[in-house]
């Protein structure tokens, strides 16, 4: 029994190497190693990447007993995000808000938020100017954006929404960014220096949080169908509520782990189908097939932009990497010894490039997900186990809703012929598109419309 395989360069070299390329590092270490092997670019102890589905349906049945699952770095997130963070609890404090958050997110719920969903996509693409090239990502940053104020927070439009989304939209800034992964600049030197920013920033965002809070503390509406509202009403198995501190906290959680994923991923899916005609095609006759005006509810069930949705999750996943799985004692995976402390992530990246179930896997084919079902530990563009993705239905519903009213909606085309590539490991490329008319409507149509739409 040994440890698995990996590479014996210099720790510093790989993390050159990392930095500078994490997909052909990962794709040359796969090629090199196998479908498992020992990494120490994360940490100076070692880390096992997993992307054999055998060993990782293993992982994660065997995750309550002999792994730990920490919470994400503490030091980092702490003061976005806060210590009672779903991202940073870990064991029963972990369970017991998740116990709280998953009802809400729960499938059937997903479709209060159907039509809200479609009515915030065409806002936002009206706002675009014709034959003007806009930024795709930009546009799916403020979709997302919105959507969680209204659906999470219950913040629908008028001058506290405006406020609430120009303030968090400030806090996001990649400077903060910055300063969170690098604490020694968090320097306060006043309102004008990035993380004195961050700071009143912050503080005026909890303001309007509690503000909100004591007032629906107050007088909660029982016809309120937001996550925040239905948060407050909940109770654990010993009758007690969310405290305050924990609601806020959850709140920033889900603004932070529900933003920047759907806004990429939304933004890879508006790629794709325009850059596939054939795929554009095949979407819009799908949605033609359910008539006039469809229930956003039988546009979620459609097979061929299900295969479309996954085929973009899959081939490049927002996150590559579950949370890791810490061995609590020695123990044998698959044959190999794991001594305790060892660090095991599924590599969702390397498990979604993989040629034995997906043939050309660096082509986009929907279709593949039409051929074959794939388990779980196939494909897991939410991750898996206890610390599975929260807002995963969430996260499918809007893509689904917000791909068919721009494809049937609007007459879309990329600005250039260009590749797209991710600048940095998966994250979307600042797509360009241009807006050539809305469908249907004889004041902007053009000729290709026609055929666009199969009349
Ligand atoms: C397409 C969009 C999204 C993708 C691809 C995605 C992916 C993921 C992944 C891979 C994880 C880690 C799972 C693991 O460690 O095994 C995760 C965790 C999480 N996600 Fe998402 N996510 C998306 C959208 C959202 C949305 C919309 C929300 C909330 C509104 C959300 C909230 C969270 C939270 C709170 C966690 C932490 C769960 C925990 O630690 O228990 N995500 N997500």
């Amino acid at each position: 029994m040994k440890l698995p395989n990996g590479p014996k360069t210099p720790r510093l070299l790989q993390q050159i190497q990392w930095a500078a390329d994490p997909i052909s590092y990962m794709e040359a270490m796969a090629k090199s190693y196998g479908d498992i092997f020992t990494t120490s670019v994360f940490d100076s102890r070692p880390s096992i990447l997993v992307s054999n589905p055998q060993a990782l349906k293993q992982m994660f049945a065997r995750e309550n007993k002999d792994f730990s699952l920490p919470g994400k770095d503490k030091k980092r997130l702490n003061p976005l995000v806060g210590n009672q963070s779903l991202l940073l609890l870990e064991d029963e404090s972990h369970l017991r808000q998740r116990k709280f958050l998953m009802p809400p997110f729960h499938g059937a719920r997903m479709r209060t938020y159907g039509q809200l969903i479609c009515d915030i996509t065409e806002k936002v693409m009206d706002r675009q100017a014709i034959d003007t090239p806009f930024s795709i990502r930009s546009a799916m940053g403020d979709i997302a954006l919105q959507v969680l104020l209204e659906a999470v927070f219950g913040f629908h439009e008028g001058e506290r929404c405006t406020q609430f989304r120009e303030l968090i939209v400030s806090l996001m800034k990649p400077l903060t960014f910055v300063s969170l992964f690098f604490p020694f600049l968090r320097l306060d030197l006043g309102s004008w220096s990035p993380w004195g920013q961050f700071l009143r920033t912050r503080q005026q965002i909890d303001h309007m949080i509690y503000a909100e809070i004591k007032e629906r503390r107050q007088k909660l509406d029982p016809e309120s169908t937001d996550i925040l509202s239905l948060l407050m009403s909940a109770r654990d198995e010993a009758g007690q509520a969310m405290t305050d501190k924990e609601l806020r906290d959850q709140l920033m959680t889900l603004l932070l782990g529900g933003s920047a994923t759907t806004e990429n991923v939304m933004t890879w899916l508006c790629y794709w189908v325009h850059k596939k005609p054939d795929v554009q095609n095949k979407c819009l006759k799908e949605l033609e097939d359910l008539g006039a005006s469809p229930d956003p509810v039988k546009i979620f069930q459609l097979p061929y932009l299900t295969a479309v949705c996954n085929e973009t999750l899959r081939i490049y996943p927002i996150d590559m990497f579950t949370s890791p799985r810490i061995a609590k004692s020695s123990l044998e995976l698959m044959g190999y010894e794991l001594s305790p402390g060892t660090a095991l992530y599924g590599c969702i990246y390397l498990l979604h490039h993989r040629q034995d179930l997906y043939p050309e896997p660096k082509q986009f084919k929907p279709e593949r997900f039409l051929e074959r079902k794939f388990s779980s530990y196939e494909f897991m563009p939410f991750g898996g186990g206890v610390r599975r993705c929260i807002g995963e239905i969430l996260a499918q519903y809007e893509m689904k809703l917000v791909l068919s009213t721009i494809v049937s909606h609007y007459q879309l085309e990329l600005a250039d012929d260009q590749e797209a590539r991710p600048p940095r490991a998966t994250l979307a490329p600042d797509v360009k598109m241009v807006l050539r008319g809305k469908r249907n409507n004889p004041e902007t149509a053009r000729p290709n419309e026609v055929l666009l739409t199969r009349k």
